[in-house]
């Protein structure tokens, strides 16, 4: 076996009221794809950060190519040639791809001024090893959630880099972009380098890596070569305990009609039609661009219908805004937890409560805050939220962990529809499992629920019927009990056999 560039060995690390990382182990082989699973606040990113001289560990120590090592900071750590695309987007809207992927490091001409055709060269080639669309000359906000990714990737991919770490970098990416990016990791491991992968998604593991390392609750579990492994085996490793029933259906008796969605237009959606019954999940699956979020956004309020109509419970709907939607009983849980899911500088409870105001509110307009307390408590346990207290700044919490708080959020308004946008994503399959019972529990009670998922065995495995969006319309409706990834495939795609 070849010598590893990197080993992390005994790193250990507390903030205030956490334990995240505890005797954690890791090794980095020239060549090699390695993953690094665990639940959500395993310590994974944390573990990263330390690497790259984010975080300071309390102790423990670093080898990089046989010596011992500290990396002062991020810019230190690229510069010895580590690099790392973060599980949150760093991106600077209102740039230039081309600029943020340089930022800080601009190419300079002679004379040290900038050097912009050389630095619009550089990235449109990076651009287009990536199989991106765009031109680096474009502002980073005219980008979709996944082309904001491959700029991070892209970045990531700027300099020479020995060891390259990335965290969730397919979150959000179309099943195309994730191809390319596969390419690129195959490469990258043909010349040589040390690539760490994080990753929720169980079937990329087996797809792309070589060995992996699992850490639970900030410890050393093991370290694996994936060929050895199966899925049941990593999750056991990961959760402790082995898994069964991966997707808990329930049973639900359908009642009357609650949404009734008739030639629906506006941006992005063209003449959409559904009725949503409840105690119903209806799924939504497509490739990413295909209308879904657009059409979710126009049901909410968010955006504005050019044709059609929409009522619930047989009352005409006019949003102008989301509060309207929320009003009315239609609530939506982002897919795009940073960019409008959440307030990142505010407690885990505030974050909660925010579009809950309303219900949670007097007359007069004082919050009741017992009431709130009590249900923040009682989603913070439903929800297993790793926080040490309600009062706990969100962006601290890891990925997964703030995921689970958008969702809590969404249901604290006791929405008459509940609208899920791929709302397990980033999410471990433990936690996953509790989402869905949580899901179900909602459609027992007779909730009515829209999921839109790119998971296809998530969506076949929660929803009772299914819809598939091609382009902006519907391109098929399917019941779940006929329904296969073949079928819904075929749909997405607008292929109709
Ligand atoms: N800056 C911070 N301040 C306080 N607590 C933190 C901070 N960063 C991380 N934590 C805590 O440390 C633990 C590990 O978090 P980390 O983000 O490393 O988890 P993760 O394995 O990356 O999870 P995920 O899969 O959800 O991304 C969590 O309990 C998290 O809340
Ligand atoms: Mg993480």
């Amino acid at each position: 076996m070849s010598q590893a560039i990197l080993q992390m060995q005994g790193v250990s690390k507390t903030f205030p009221g956490v334990k995240a990382l505890d005797q954690a182990t890791l090794n980095v082989y020239p060549g090699e794809v390695m993953a690094l699973l665990g639940e959500n606040g395993a310590g994974k990113s944390t573990l990263m950060k330390v690497l790259t001289g984010i975080y300071h560990a309390d102790s423990g120590s670093i080898h990089y190519f046989g010596s011992p090592m500290t990396f002062a900071g991020p810019r230190d750590s690229m510069e010895q040639g580590i690099s790392i695309i973060h599980q949150e987007l760093n991106l600077i809207e209102e740039l230039s791809i081309a600029e943020n992927i340089f930022l800080g490091r601009e190419l300079c001409a002679k004379g040290g001024r900038i050097d912009w055709p050389a630095m619009y060269r550089e990235a449109d080639k990076l651009l287009a090893h990536l199989k991106v669309g765009r031109s680096s000359r474009e502002q980073i906000k005219a980008l979709s959630l996944g082309e904001k990714q491959m700029v991070e990737i892209a970045k990531a991919l700027s300099f020479e880099a020995k060891v390259i770490i990335m965290d969730e970098p397919t979150d959000a990416l179309t099943l195309q972009e994730t191809e390319s990016l596969f390419k690129v990791i195959n490469e990258l491991r043909e010349q040589g380098r040390g690539i760490v992968y994080i990753s929720h998604r169980l079937s990329e593991i087996f797809q792309i890596c070589d060995k992996l390392t699992v850490l639970r609750d900030g410890e050393f579990i093991a370290e694996r070569e994936v060929a050895e492994m199966d899925e049941d085996a990593v999750i056991e490793l990961m959760v402790g305990r082995r898994l069964d029933e991966y997707y808990p259906t329930v049973e639900a008796s359908q009642g009357r009609v609650s949404l009734k969605v008739d030639k629906l237009s506006g941006p992005g959606v063209n003449k959409v039609s559904f009725e949503l019954h409840e105690g119903e999940i209806l799924g939504f699956s497509g490739l990413m661009g295909a209308g879904r979020s657009e059409l979710m956004r126009l049901l909410f309020g968010d955006t504005r219908k050019t044709a059609g109509s929409v009522s619930l419970y047989g009352e005409t709907l006019n949003l102008n805004h989301p509060s309207q939607g929320i009003a009315a009983g239609i609530s939506y849980i982002s897919e795009d937890r940073k960019g409008d899911g959440l307030v990142l500088g505010m407690s885990v409870k505030t974050n909660m409560s925010l579009s809950a105001l309303a219900a949670l509110s007097h007359v007069g307009g004082h919050i009741k805050r017992g009431e709130e307390a009590k249900q923040v408590a009682r989603f913070i346990d439903a929800f297993n939220i790793k926080t040490p207290s309600e009062e706990q700044i969100i962006g601290n919490l890891s990925g997964g962990n703030q995921q689970k708080v958008a969702i809590a959020k969404g249901l604290m308004t006791e929405p008459k529809v509940l609208i899920l946008d791929e709302p397990t994503r980033g999410v471990d399959v433990g936690a996953k499992k509790e989402i869905y019972e949580l899901i179900n529990q909602f459609k027992q009670r007779g909730m009515s629920i829209l999921l839109i998922s790119s998971d296809m065995p998530e969506v076949l495995g929660m929803s009772d019927r299914i819809l598939v969006m091609h382009e902006g319309q519907i391109s098929g409706e399917f019941d779940v009990a006929e329904a296969t990834q073949e079928g819904l495939l075929a749909a997405a795609v607008g292929r109709n056999e």
